[in-house]
């Protein structure tokens, strides 16, 4: 077992250390987020600080990196409110991941990609056509963190698709089944294979496998 002191961490090579940070905290999700400007202009980018904040109300947050880094889908959702958040499948994992090169402001990845955009009634941004598990979302809140300058964004989820297979009879979606993938640090992607469910753990009792 190696032992690195926080010292020696931030004596590395930034992209070392960026990878290296990265990825301890574990896998993550990973999901496309898409928006409008105010000229109804669509934008598309991918993201994996995702997280889920509460079930009742339902929310989401995720962080966005300093405003130069990441500037598009924090301004639109500043000024429209609204954003969706769409899984990422193994067929199109190039086409998810070339969202995060750093298109002008008036390009949209959609089109650079050869994603398609779904457009709603219900909401102002573009939903992603072949992502198979989609939710749109309303903004609550932009939290600035002033340790980096990166900003907490939380969400209320509002409308929901997931292919009803994979919705199962207690609620759990099995997201397996659907093929929505996981991430690692900013650059490794992985398919995911469950192990085992448990019930709801008691002090009392030894742990409880559940039935798939
Ligand atoms: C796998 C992966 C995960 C990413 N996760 C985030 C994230 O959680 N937050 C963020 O601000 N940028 C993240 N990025 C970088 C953005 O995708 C990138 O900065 C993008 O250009 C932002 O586009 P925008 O300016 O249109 O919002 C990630 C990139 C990759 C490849």
């Amino acid at each position: 077992m190696k032992h690195f002191t926080i010292q020696e961490v931030k004596s590395w090579d930034r992209f070392y250390r960026g990878n290296f940070i990265n990825s301890i905290s574990g896998f993550k999700s990973v999901s496309l987020i898409g928006t409008v400007d105010q000229e109804n202009n669509p934008n598309l980018a991918i993201f994996s600080n995702i997280v889920h904040l509460g079930a009742d109300p339902a929310l989401v947050g995720f962080i966005n990196r300093p405003r130069e880094a990441s500037p598009h889908t924090l301004s639109n959702i500043e000024h429209t409110g609204s954003y969706t958040i769409n899984h990422i499948h193994e067929e199109f994992l190039e086409k998810a991941h070339q969202t995060s090169a750093k298109y002008a402001k008036h390009e949209s990845e959609f089109e650079k990609t050869g994603l398609s955009p779904l457009w709603t009634d219900h909401t102002k941004a573009p939903f992603v056509k072949e992502s198979k598990v989609r939710y749109s979302m309303e903004l609550q809140e932009i939290i600035p963190l002033k340790q980096n300058n990166t900003f907490l964004v939380v969400g209320a989820i509002q409308d929901i698709y997931v292919p009803s297979v994979a919705v199962q009879a207690d609620g759990y979606v099995d997201l397996e089944n659907v093929g929505s993938l996981a991430s690692l640090g900013i650059d490794g992607y992985y398919k995911t294979s469950l192990l085992n469910r448990y019930a709801y753990a008691k002090a009392d009792k030894e742990p409880t496998r559940l039935e798939a």
